[in-house]
C-alpha cells in the first residue's frame, strides 16, 4: 500500500545553523522557510536525488513539536512521511487492522498542499508516520 519514502522530518532547535549546515557542510539543495502557521512549524525542504529531508521548527505557542525538542533539546528525527495513492482507502486499512490514525481522522493539508494523516508513533515501533496522498 505505501509507495515512496517522500521524506524525513527532522526537528531542529536553531533552523538557520541546521540550513548552513545541509547547505554548506552537506552540499546540499536547501529550499526557503515556509511558516506553516496552521501546523504551529516552519519548514525548510532539502531536496535529495531519491527523497527530502523536511526540517522543523517550533512556531507559535502551540507548536506540536514544542515537546519534542524539550524532551529532546538537540533535535532528532520526528517522523517518516510515505506516499499512499489513496488516503483515506488508507486510513481505513489500518483502523481496521488496529492502527491509530491520529486526530479525528479527516486528512488535513500538509506542507505541500496534499492531504496528509498521521499515525500513532506507540503502533509503529516508536515511529511518528505521515502518510501524504500523492
Ligand atoms: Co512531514
Amino acid at each position: 500500500m505505501i509507495g515512496r519514502l517522500n521524506h524525513i522530518a527532522i526537528a531542529v532547535p536553531d533552523l538557520a545553523a541546521s540550513c548552513r549546515q545541509y547547505t554548506q557542510m552537506l552540499g546540499a539543495d536547501v529550499g526557503d522557510a515556509q511558516d506553516l502557521p496552521e501546523h504551529g512549524v516552519t519548514v525548510v525542504f532539502v531536496t535529495l536525488p531519491n527523497t527530502k529531508v523536511e526540517l522543523l521548527h517550533p512556531l507559535g505557542e502551540a507548536s506540536p513539536i514544542a515537546g519534542f525538542l524539550e524532551k529532546s533539546p538537540g533535535g532528532g528525527i520526528h517522523h517518516v512521511c510515505y506516499e499512499v495513492e489513496d488516503i483515506l482507502a488508507a486510513r481505513d486499512r489500518l483502523t481496521e487492522e488496529g492502527a491509530r490514525v491520529l486526530g479525528d481522522g479527516t486528512p488535513r493539508t500538509g506542507a505541500h498542499g496534499k492531504p496528509v494523516l498521521f499515525l500513532h508513533p506507540k503502533d509503529f515501533d516508536g515511529c511518528l508516520i505521515e502518510l501524504e496522498q500523492v
